[in-house]
């Protein structure tokens, strides 16, 4: 059988993770969790894509080229969860298991940061586990979304 694909799509700001409000989000860089859940994925017997942008439209292009190539999307929006109908939209039309992942707790922090327009069109949210949400999303999405 082959393997399943899941891509892991990092939004704005996070290549600067180690960096950027490390009290927040950590010491750790992007480079250094993506290693992590490669780990995981080889463990699990899955490929995985990594990808970051800064811009929409980049997200929303590696969002569409999941459709067929991809059997789920672990994806962290950065800012554009609280905002993006546009990524919310292209999530909704690959017809994919999805899991949105946050490092911080959205909802311990600024009132903008509590709506997510992504969550309704994902199966399950993970929010303040830092980057064990990522872990928690690749295990769950082989064990009960991407069957
Ligand atoms: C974040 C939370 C967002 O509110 C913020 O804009 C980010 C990171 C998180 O991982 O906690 O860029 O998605």
């Amino acid at each position: 059988m082959m393997s399943k694909t899941f891509y892991v799509i990092h939004g704005p700001n996070l290549n600067m993770l180690g960096i950027r409000e490390p009290a927040v989000y950590g010491y750790e860089t992007l480079e250094d969790i993506n290693a992590e859940i490669a780990a995981l994925g080889k463990e699990l017997g899955v490929t995985l894509e990594f990808f970051q942008s800064n811009s929409e439209g980049a997200l929303i292009d590696q969002i569409q080229k999941a459709y067929k190539k991809a059997d789920g999307i672990i994806i962290n929006p950065g800012a554009y969860t609280h905002y993006s109908y546009a990524i919310r939209d292209a999530l909704a039309s690959v017809d994919l298991p999805v899991i949105e992942v946050h490092l911080s707790d959205i909802y311990k922090r600024e009132e903008f940061r509590k709506i997510s327009v992504i969550n309704p069109v994902c199966c399950a949210q993970i929010s303040g586990l830092g980057k064990e949400g990522y872990l928690l999303a690749l295990r769950e999405m082989v064990t009960k979304y991407a069957l």
